[in-house]
């Protein structure tokens, strides 16, 4: 378990590969005194990956791993991490599958948050599923990160309702908005 030692915040990597705007709400969060984590570094897959602008914007270090060869991509990866410190990592709109041999090497903590309330909807286009199943609630899940997708321990969930008017649009723009809240203090949970 990653202990919070004297006054220093604990290193933390974002894992993004779009518009990154839970990166954002995380860095804004990481600079509040309450904040037990630091953004130290951003890593994407691609860097075509909106969200890398936060990087220029808030100085935070950036690289990208192709994952043309994930295995090869995870390796470096866990190398530049053990490098840098870090131990958690907190994936935010990160496209790729993180191997087993990956979660149990880096040794530390890796969250994921998801747009739905898990266990319902696992993978992509949750908003869909949702308004094609007529369910009345929808929302967001902050998970540990473990080998198979999207099943790791809950840490917190948010539950929205879905009004007969929500399409997958809107109810995908409610939805991020919870998110941003929730991913912060899922955080102070794990934390405190
Ligand atoms: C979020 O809905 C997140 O739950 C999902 O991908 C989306 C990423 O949005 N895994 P953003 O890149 O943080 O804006």
């Amino acid at each position: 378990m990653v202990k919070l030692t004297g006054f220093n915040k604990i290193k933390t990597t974002v894992f993004i590969s779009g518009n990154g705007s839970n990166l954002k709400h995380l860095i804004k969060f990481s600079k509040t005194k309450k904040s037990p984590i630091s953004i130290d570094l951003i890593i994407s897959n691609t860097s075509k990956a909106k969200g890398l602008r936060y990087a220029n914007q808030f100085k935070i270090k950036k690289k990208i791993f192709n994952f043309k060869d994930s295995k090869i991509s995870e390796k470096n990866i866990l190398i530049y991490l053990k490098k840098k410190n870090i131990n958690f990592i907190c994936l935010a709109g990160f496209m790729k599958i993180l191997s087993k041999k990956f979660i149990e090497k880096f040794g530390g903590i890796i969250i994921n948050i998801h747009p739905s309330l898990l266990p319902k909807h696992k993978g992509l286009n949750t908003h869909e599923k949702a308004i094609i199943n007529k369910d009345k609630f929808a929302g967001c899940t902050v998970h540990y990160v473990s080998e198979k997708l999207d099943s790791g321990r809950i840490i917190m969930q948010k539950k929205i309702k879905i009004s007969v008017k929500d399409t997958s649009h809107s109810l995908a723009k409610k939805v991020l908005k919870k998110e941003h809240k929730l991913y912060s203090s899922s955080i102070l949970k794990i934390f405190s």
